[in-house]
């Protein structure tokens, strides 16, 4: 190794290290990572206070993250990089459902819950009650499919951002299982639009470009079943204001769904005649096979 580095052959002794990789994929993702990282720097002619900046941001990135704060999921996604990973590895164009990113409030160990309950574990507001349909991309009905779906309340939170006033339950989240016509069903109150956490370094990085926080109205899926490749996806409300300013950059046309009002009086898809307005949301979804 040279001693004598200099502003351009630090990038190709630095790549030369991986050389020895017994893993090619190992070796090609940290050559083309040194290249462009470098290239960045230089381009930007970053200073020592902004590295020294840089540094500080990923490390308070880390210490605000745990398995219900993603902080690192949220920095992917604000900067766009969820998106293109889910364009980059998922077919779009085709009859299947398309893919979106998965968020930061997915969490493990979600309970599990019949067709046709009531997964909004307490938390009040508009009720709503969504039926869903799986198919195989030739209309067959895909059964025993399992079916993760997770929202917000209807001040745009999720279980995991009020788990003290919850106390430490899960709720507007839950796992299906589609019966023998691949559908699922289940009741729950309405989500809202909401911002991302921005009470974090994320945050940081949307108040200085003045950028809205926001996200549409939406309801998070995760299909998997046997024979068919898993799907992430997400319903968005139709004419919620913020459709085309998505903080994520998660919403498209194609998964934009109807959540259509109701009146008291009027009857639910359960049977029961509700006292107060009401949604209803039905959607089929097209799984690829493998
Ligand atoms: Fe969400």
């Amino acid at each position: 190794m040279s001693l004598d580095l200099t502003e351009t052959t630090i990038t190709e002794t630095v790549q030369k290290t991986f050389d020895k990789a017994k893993d090619e994929r190992i070796r090609e993702i940290f050559v083309s990572l040194v290249q462009h990282l470098h290239d960045f720097t230089r381009e930007v002619r970053l200073t020592d206070e902004e590295w020294f900046t840089a540094v500080d941001f990923l490390e308070r990135v880390g210490k605000i993250s745990s398995p219900t704060r993603q902080e690192f999921v949220l920095l992917s996604d604000i900067l766009g990089l969820s998106v293109l990973v889910d364009q980059i590895n998922h077919h779009h164009g085709s009859s299947a459902t398309d893919s979106t990113l998965l968020g930061p409030f997915y969490v493990e160990g979600r309970p599990t819950a019949q067709n046709g309950a009531d997964i909004s574990g307490g938390v009040g507001g508009m009720p709503m009650f969504f039926s869903g349909t799986v198919l195989d991309t030739d209309g067959t009905p895909v059964a025993g499919a399992h079916v993760d779906t997770w929202h917000s309340d209807g001040d745009g939170f999720y279980d995991v951002q009020q788990a003290d006033k919850l106390d430490h339950k899960l709720a507007m989240r839950a796992l299906l299982i589609t019966d023998d016509n691949g559908r699922f069903w289940y009741r729950s109150i309405t989500p809202r639009c909401y911002p991302v956490p921005t009470d974090g370094p994320c945050g940081e990085i949307l108040r200085a470009a003045h950028r809205s926080p926001t996200r549409p109205e939406h309801i998070h899926f995760w299909f998997h079943a046997e024979g068919h490749e898993p799907l992430i996806t997400t319903l968005f409300r139709g004419g919620d204001p913020y459709l085309d300013s998505d903080a994520v950059f998660g919403a498209k046309r194609s998964l934009v769904a109807d959540f259509v009002q109701h009146d008291a009086g009027d009857t639910a898809p359960d049977g029961t005649v509700m006292t107060e307005p009401f949604q209803t949301v039905k959607w089929t979804f097209i799984l690829t096979g493998k």
